[in-house]
């Protein structure tokens, strides 16, 4: 079966920010108080951040958050996907239970991702769910994962086995919160922002392609998150329960996550491993014969240029292991993978009619030498 999507409408003026009330801007965390007033909330607020976070930007949200009238509490976890488990769930549960924490106070997730999805969850099933803030501090959690609502934890058996949809109620992106953030990091969160604008935004794309990104000014960045996250807002908005549209986000994602899953998580990042994935992709796309080659190896240079991986090393995995995975990822419906491929850029084809011999040729293809 294959089916055509194209980007997803504006999200009408009526619901500009809703039900992620996405808020972005520079040095705009000095008015988190006062946002979180502004929603009506008088409770309490509870922030959660890791150990590595907490030191640098913890100060300025606490002191927000004292200026508009709130008594915060924080808690650190340390930093690392390895927190995202059930234990450190059930340790802030504990925390929050001890602070007498009632359903009408608020937990601000001051992180990455791992923060992010931690939080979140704890805050989802706390006394069946209080309310959320994002305070996302990576380039990965500002373009994906504080808008949309996903929670969970990790599990022995897998990654995000046990999670919520608990949209909050405010994600508040600040850029200025990216100082700090490993190079490393930066990067592998751009791979999401290079996903985005093939998938989406062709004028995104000629723009990636005239801006270097290490030298890059800070206003420009500022400009290329935003409009980022903006079509996360849009997919998120057509689709919140991640049953329809919202699968083209996944472009990259099935072969990126077979790469993580297979090297054991950490020694590719997330995004790292999403650019081989983009690479495969497009090389699926081209030999299906959807895509024009030209397409394909123009993104392939963009992550290059970006200092990205685009082959993975055979220390580390191999093109059987690789394969067998991507039996087992989500997209998976009857034993058949959905491949979301690309047709142009802002034209994604989803399909299952890719044959095994052809997905075998491209992900053998990209073993580094
Ligand atoms: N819920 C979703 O929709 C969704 C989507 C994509 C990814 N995710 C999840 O996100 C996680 C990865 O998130 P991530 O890439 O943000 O990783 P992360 O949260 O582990 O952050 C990366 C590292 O950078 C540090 N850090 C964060 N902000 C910093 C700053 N401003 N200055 C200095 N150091 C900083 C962190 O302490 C950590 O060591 C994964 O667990 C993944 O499953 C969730
Ligand atoms: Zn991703």
């Amino acid at each position: 079966m294959i089916t055509e999507y194209r980007p997803p409408a504006p999200v009408p003026e009526a619901f500009v920010g809703i039900p992620t009330h996405l808020s972005f801007g520079n040095g705009s965390v000095a008015d988190l108080g006062q946002r979180i007033t502004e929603l009506g909330f008088r409770g309490r607020v509870f922030v959660i951040t890791d150990d590595k976070v907490g030191p640098v930007h913890g100060p300025k949200v606490m002191e927000s958050l004292a200026d508009a009238g709130f008594v915060p509490e924080c808690h650190a976890v340390p930093a690392g996907e390895a927190s995202k488990s059930l234990d450190r769930a059930a340790e802030l549960y504990e925390w929050l239970a001890a602070h007498r924490a009632e359903r009408r106070d608020v937990v601000v997730a001051l992180g990455g991702g791992v923060v992010g999805d931690l939080a979140g969850f704890v805050a989802a099933t706390f006394l069946r769910g209080i309310t959320l803030v994002q305070v996302p501090t990576t380039v990965l959690s500002m373009v994906d994962s504080s808008v949309g609502g996903k929670t969970a934890v990790n599990l022995p058996a897998g990654k995000n086995l046990v999670g919520a949809f608990h949209p909050p109620a405010l994600t508040l992106v600040d850029v200025g919160l990216i100082t700090g953030l490993p190079v490393r990091e930066v990067r592998a969160g751009w791979a999401e922002v290079i996903k985005t604008a093939a998938i989406f935004d062709p004028a995104l794309l000629d723009e990636l392609d005239t801006v270097p990104l290490d030298p890059m000014k800070p206003d420009r960045m500022a400009d290329i998150l935003e409009r980022t996250v903006r079509w996360k807002e849009r997919v998120v908005h057509e689709d919140p329960r991640e049953r329809g549209v919202r699968v083209v986000l996944n472009f990259g994602h099935t072969v990126g996550h077979a790469i993580e899953a297979t090297t054991g998580y950490g020694t590719y990042l997330h995004g790292e491993a999403v650019a081989i994935g983009l690479v495969a992709a497009t090389r699926l796309s081209v030999r299906a014969g959807f895509l024009h080659a030209g397409v394909a190896v123009r993104i392939e240079a963009m992550l290059e240029r970006t200092g990205l991986p685009t082959r993975y090393d055979p220390a580390f995995t191999n093109a059987g292991a690789i394969l067998d995975r991507t039996l087992t990822d989500k997209k998976v419906e009857s034993n058949k993978v959905r491949w979301v491929l690309l047709r142009g850029i802002g034209q994604v084809v989803v399909t299952d009619e890719i044959s095994a011999d052809v997905i075998r040729d491209v992900v053998e293809g990209l073993v580094l030498r």
